[in-house]
C-alpha cells in the first residue's frame, strides 16, 4: 500500500487537510495522528473491519483492547453504559489530557475494539491536531500507539515512518509529541478506581480527586509472574533488542556500579541511558545518551522512547539505564524502563 503523508502545522491547521482525514476515517481507512502523548494508529472505532486492520498493521495480539478517542463529553453517552461519579470529577479535571478511563461498555462498540471485555477505554486527547480531527469527524477513533507491536511508542514522525510506512493509508506529520510516554490508564469500574498504567496524569494528581486511588502493583513489577489487570500490560512492550538493566538507588552508587560493569564488559557495545548530571561520567560506554536533566522529569519522559529506538539503531549488545524516583511522572518513566529491562533492576550502593 502507498502511504500518503499529510504534514500539519499545529499552529496553523488547514481546514481542507482535516476534512481529507475525516473522509478517510468515514471510508474505513487507517490514519496515523499525533497526540500529546505519542502518535496513535487510528480508525473509525464503530467500524469493525477498519479496527481489525489496526491489529493487522501493528501485528497486535487480538486480546489487547484499543482506546477510543473522543472530542466532546457528549460522545460518551453512546459508548458507555454508566459514568460513575468519580469518573465525572476526573473528566472535569483532566480531560482533554493524557488520561484514559475504563468504563462499562455499551452494545454499540464492536467486540474487536474491547477484545471481548465488558469494559471500554476512552480518552480525550488535548493535542491541537488530534482535537481538530476528532471534532470534525465526530467519530470515536480507535487508536493504539502507532508503533509495530514490541517496539517503543512513536514520539516523533520519523518513528512512525520507520514502523508503519506502507502499512497504513495516511500518516499525519505533526512534529514531536509532548508528554512522550502514553496516557495514564485508570479503571473507573473498580472501587476504588485503580491506576493500571502510570502516565502523564500522575498518582499525585489523581489522589487529589480520589483520595484512596489504588495502583495495580504490576506497574512497578515487570517480572514474569506478575499478572497485570490491563491486558496490554502483560506484553513486554518497548523492549529494545539489547539486553537491558536499570540501576536504582543513590546516584553516586549507580554511576559506580555502571562503571564497574562497563569495565567487566569492555568487549561489548554498551549504551548508557544517562542524565545531564552524569553524562560525562561513563568513559567505557559505546554510546552515552543524555535523557535530560534530573531537574526536569518531563524532559526525561519526552526523550525516553527515542533513546530506546536509538539503542536498536546502534545495535548495541547491552543497555545500562539510570533509574528515577517513582514520584510524579517518574512512576510512568520507571514503568516503561522496567518493561524495557524485562524487570531487571540492579541496586547501585
Ligand atoms: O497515550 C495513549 O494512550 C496512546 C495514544 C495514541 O492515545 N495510546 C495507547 O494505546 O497507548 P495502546 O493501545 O498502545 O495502549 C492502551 C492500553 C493497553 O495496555 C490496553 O491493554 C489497555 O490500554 N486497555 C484498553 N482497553 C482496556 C480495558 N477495557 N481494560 C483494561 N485495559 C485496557
Ligand atoms: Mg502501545
Amino acid at each position: 500500500m502507498k502511504t500518503k503523508i499529510i504534514k500539519i502545522d499545529k499552529d496553523n491547521i488547514e481546514r481542507k487537510k482535516i476534512e481529507e482525514i475525516t473522509r478517510a476515517f468515514s471510508d474505513g481507512k487507517l490514519v496515523v495522528i499525533p497526540t500529546e502523548t505519542v502518535y496513535g494508529l487510528g480508525a473509525n472505532g464503530l467500524d469493525e473491519e477498519a479496527c481489525k486492520n489496526i491489529f493487522k498493521a501493528k501485528g497486535r495480539p487480538a486480546d489487547n483492547p484499543l482506546i477510543l478517542h473522543i472530542a466532546e463529553n457528549s460522545q460518551l453517552d453512546e459508548l458507555v453504559s454508566e459514568i460513575p461519579e468519580l469518573a465525572k470529577k476526573c473528566i472535569d479535571e483532566f480531560w482533554p489530557g493524557p488520561i484514559t478511563m475504563i468504563f462499562k461498555r455499551s452494545d454499540k462498540i464492536p467486540n474487536v475494539v474491547t477484545a471481548g471485555l465488558d469494559t471500554v477505554a476512552i480518552r480525550m486527547p488535548s493535542h491541537e491536531i488530534a482535537r481538530a480531527i476528532l471534532k470534525d469527524c465526530k467519530l470515536p477513533i480507535a487508536a493504539p500507539s502507532a508503533n509495530l507491536s514490541g517496539r517503543p511508542s512513536p514520539t516523533a514522525f520519523k518513528h512512525v515512518k520507520e514502523d508503519l510506512d506502507g502499512k497504513v493509508d495516511i500518516m499525519v506529520d505533526g512534529g514531536v509529541t509532548n508528554v512522550g510516554i502514553e496516557s495514564t490508564v485508570i479503571d473507573m469500574t473498580s472501587n476504588p478506581p485503580m491506576i493500571l498504567r502510570p502516565g502523564g496524569i500522575t498518582y499525585e494528581d489523581l489522589k487529589k480527586i480520589i483520595p484512596d486511588v489504588a495502583v495495580d502493583n504490576t506497574t512497578i513489577d515487570a517480572s514474569d509472574h506478575a499478572i497485570p489487570k490491563s491486558p496490554g500490560q502483560k506484553y513486554r512492550h518497548y523492549a529494545p533488542i539489547a539486553d537491558a538493566y536499570c540501576f536504582a538507588g543513590n546516584l553516586d552508587g549507580v554511576v559506580k556500579e555502571v562503571n564497574k560493569r562497563l569495565k567487566e564488559n569492555s568487549d561489548k557495545k554498551v549504551a548508557v541511558l544517562a542524565t545531564t548530571e552524569t553524562k560525562d561520567d561513563y568513559n567505557g560506554a559505546y554510546i552515552v545518551i543524555d535523557l535530560g536533566s534530573r531537574e526536569n522529569m518531563q524532559e526525561i519522559a519526552h526523550n525516553l522512547f527515542d533513546a530506546l529506538r536509538k539503542c536498536d539503531e546502534e545495535e548495541v549488545d547491552l543497555i545500562y539505564a539510570e533509574g528515577f524516583d517513582f514520584r510524579g511522572i517518574g512512576a510512568g518513566i520507571m514503568n516503561r524502563l522496567l518493561k524495557a529491562c524485562g524487570g531487571k533492576l540492579v541496586l547501585g550502593l
